[in-house]
């Protein structure tokens, strides 16, 4: 049997600029999904899918899960026609949109295969695997979510538009920090939104050039923060990109509602983080006291949430 591991991810920086060659940070978080794979004797590949989850989720995503491990077993050149494969998902990682689940279970699988038929995969072999589960779940996968997944740590990652490697670097944090992260429970297709806001730059040039504008000076002022370690700035810029993010179209009420009672609550920053129109917020907490005290007003509010160490 093979076994295998991928990380959550928050994306605190670039969300959706990314897939246009702006620079994002991504923080792996503490819980991940682990895939085994185990040789069966009829042909084809099953699934058993133990992984925690918001509802509704799994069944959303269940199609774009077929193509996604068909698209795994074809970059790892594994051929189920003869003998067949069970695949068991599960670990902590809670599947909700936002937290790059479909990611971490890609880099898991590709783990998980890379041990059982001793392929000696290192993470960039892994995470280019992962890469091409992606395509499944999504058309045009920015690359970021396999990256956090597969090496953990802060990434700063931005992708070569011309087809060769991205830039993936470690922004190493003086000390970790504390964040929450909370669901709005609802479930986005990250393939339409994105494709939504592909519209909405190729209708409107102008107006996209300065937003990115924008947003390229938060992406660079932000990495020098975290090298400085203030993370009074870093709050700051999570604000600012959120706002970004509300012109592009891809907030909600709920998600609104999440930012606002983090920032009321004391949280130093908070934005939607990922695909957005549902999905998740991050909220930049740093200590304990701080980040159960936002953590709790938000439950009160009858939202999912979690609290996580980043940078560690
Ligand atoms: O919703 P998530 O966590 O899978 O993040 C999607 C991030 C996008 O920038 C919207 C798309 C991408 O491929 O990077």
């Amino acid at each position: 049997m093979g076994r295998g591991s991928g990380f959550g991810k928050v994306i605190l920086f670039g969300e959706h600029f990314v897939v246009y060659g702006f620079p994002a940070i991504a923080a792996a978080v503490g819980s991940t999904t682990i895939a085994t794979v185990r040789r069966i004797s009829e042909p084809g590949w099953k699934i058993t899918d133990n992984r925690p989850a918001v509802p509704g989720y799994k069944k959303k995503k269940l199609n774009e899960q077929k193509v996604s491990i068909d698209n795994i077993l074809r970059f790892a050149d594994i051929d189920v026609s003869q003998e067949g494969l069970h695949i068991t998902l599960g670990g902590k990682l809670v599947c909700a949109s936002g937290i790059g689940a479909s990611a971490a279970s890609c880099t898991a699988i590709a783990r998980a295969l890379s041990d059982e038929f001793r392929l000696g995969w290192d993470d960039n072999k892994v995470n280019a695997c992962a890469y091409e589960g992606e395509l499944g779940y999504h058309g045009t996968p920015s690359g970021i979510d396999n990256t956090a997944a597969t090496f953990g740590g802060i990434v700063w990652y931005k992708r070569d538009l011309n087809g060769g490697d991205p830039t993936i670097e470690t922004i190493k944090l003086k000390e970790p920090t504390d964040i929450v992260i909370a669901s709005t429970g609802i479930t986005a297709s990250t393939k339409e939104v994105v494709g939504d806001v592909r519209k909405l730059k190729e209708e409107k040039t102008k107006w996209w050039d300065q937003i990115a504008e924008d947003y390229a000076e938060i992406a660079e002022t932000a990495r020098k923060g975290f090298d400085d370690m203030d993370l009074q700035l870093i709050g700051l810029l999570m604000n600012q990109n959120h706002n970004l993010l509300i012109e592009i179209g891809v907030s909600c009420v709920e998600l609104e509602e999440l930012v606002g009672v983090s920032r009321q609550a004391g949280a130093w920053g908070a934005k939607l983080t990922g695909t957005g129109r549902g999905g998740n917020m991050v909220a930049l907490t740093p200590g304990r006291d701080l980040q159960n005290n936002v953590f709790g007003i938000i439950k009160q509010r009858g939202f999912s949430a979690w609290r996580y160490r980043i940078g560690v």
